[in-house]
């Protein structure tokens, strides 16, 4: 973990009484996968404001519940939605990639190195509405601000730093790689040709002339994909998740759950390869001879292919639009002829 990240109780700052108003996705199905599982520890990775916390909470009694974010406006604001839980409930501010450090902490013993004590843990992926609506935060294309986007307000890197020093040609592969844009090397040269770039409606204005006009008439607003690409290069979203989702599987006791929800392919990708590598062990063998190379398998799938938001979901939240919900069951010491898929009742 870097010195940046701090573990322990929320700061003086996160205290403030900062209004959060987040939706929590798909809240009823989330809290099923996690309502009949055994006493013990889970871990909601990606803690928010506290929504889904508080479900799974309420759904299941015999749970602690370990809440990790790295936003400090988060951690205020779960902190005082988790307070009627007393000390059913820790916050730490950390980023998750240090979940094994802060579970070791939570457990104060070293000799837990390794050890699987985990029944569950849940990642809600990507940023929260309040951070996407506070134009001071940096993260929306349509309100002014600075160029910040960072979840972490200590970590040193923001998206000005990227925008106003990345060569172009690291640019370009940045919208490329985590925007999908189409643009990207038009959008690239144009924003090194304007240096330096204080603002972000100054940047959305710099995407949207590069872009030719007929292709800003579709897909959304133009700059939508590069702001995208930004977040994810300023908070390392998706270099840190999959090295993360195995640190996840590797703390969960047998029968405990790992639940993933990503709003976009990318991150999807990542989840769905290493849920695959954890179900087969990394098994290469192929299929119509059977594994002869001894890879055991960590997880089984709760379901094949992944969860989508229904009409009623979409109705009530249009932010589930895009999510994909992928779960998995330690199978950690069962076995092979017990690995068969299970349903999850999510009613
Ligand atoms: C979609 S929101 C979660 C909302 C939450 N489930 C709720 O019900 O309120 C995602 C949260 O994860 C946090 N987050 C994203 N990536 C993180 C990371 N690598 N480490 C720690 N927190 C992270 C963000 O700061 C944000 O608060």
């Amino acid at each position: 973990m870097s010195d940046d990240q701090r573990v322990g109780p929320p700061t003086e700052s996160a205290k403030s009484d900062e209004p959060f108003d987040h939706v929590p996705v798909m809240l009823e199905h989330i809290a099923a996968y996690f309502r009949d599982l055994p006493a013990g520890l889970v871990v909601d990775a990606t803690l928010g404001g506290g929504g889904h916390a508080e479900a799974i909470l309420l759904a299941a009694p015999q749970l602690q519940l370990l809440g990790i974010d790295q936003d400090d406006m988060a951690i205020g604001a779960a902190t005082r939605r988790l307070a009627q839980f007393g000390d059913r409930v820790t916050i730490v501010n950390a980023r998750f990639d240090a979940i094994t450090e802060v579970v070791e902490a939570h457990l104060h013993t070293s000799h837990h190195r390794a050890t699987p004590c985990l029944v569950g843990v849940l990642f809600d992926l990507g940023v929260s509405s309040p951070q996407l609506d506070r134009a001071d935060r940096g993260f929306s294309y349509r309100q002014e601000g600075p160029l910040d986007m960072r979840m972490s307000r200590s970590q040193p890197l923001t998206a000005a730093t990227i925008v106003n020093t990345y060569p172009a040609e690291e640019l370009a592969s940045l919208l490329d790689r985590y925007g999908d844009e189409r643009f990207a090397r038009r959008i690239a040269a144009a924003v090194v040709s304007q240096r330096p770039i204080e603002t972000t409606t100054e940047l959305a204005e710099i995407v949207r002339t590069a872009i030719p006009a007929a292709a800003r008439r579709k897909g959304g607003h133009p700059a939508k994909r590069t702001f995208q690409a930004l977040r994810i290069e300023t908070n390392e979203e998706l270099a840190i998740l999959g090295t993360t989702l195995e640190q996840a599987i590797d703390l969960l006791l047998p029968g405990g759950r790992c639940v993933a929800m990503s709003y976009h392919s990318g991150e999807d990708k990542i989840v769905k390869d290493r849920f695959r590598q954890a179900e087969t062990g990394g098994c290469v063998c192929p299929p119509k001879f059977g594994c002869v190379c001894g890879a055991e398998p960590k997880v089984r799938l709760l379901r094949r292919g992944a969860v989508k938001a229904d009409a009623a979901e979409l109705e009530r939240n249009p932010r589930s639009e895009s999510v994909r919900i992928r779960a998995v069951e330690s199978v950690r010491f069962l076995p092979r002829a017990e690995l068969a898929e299970v349903k999850v009742d999510a009613s």
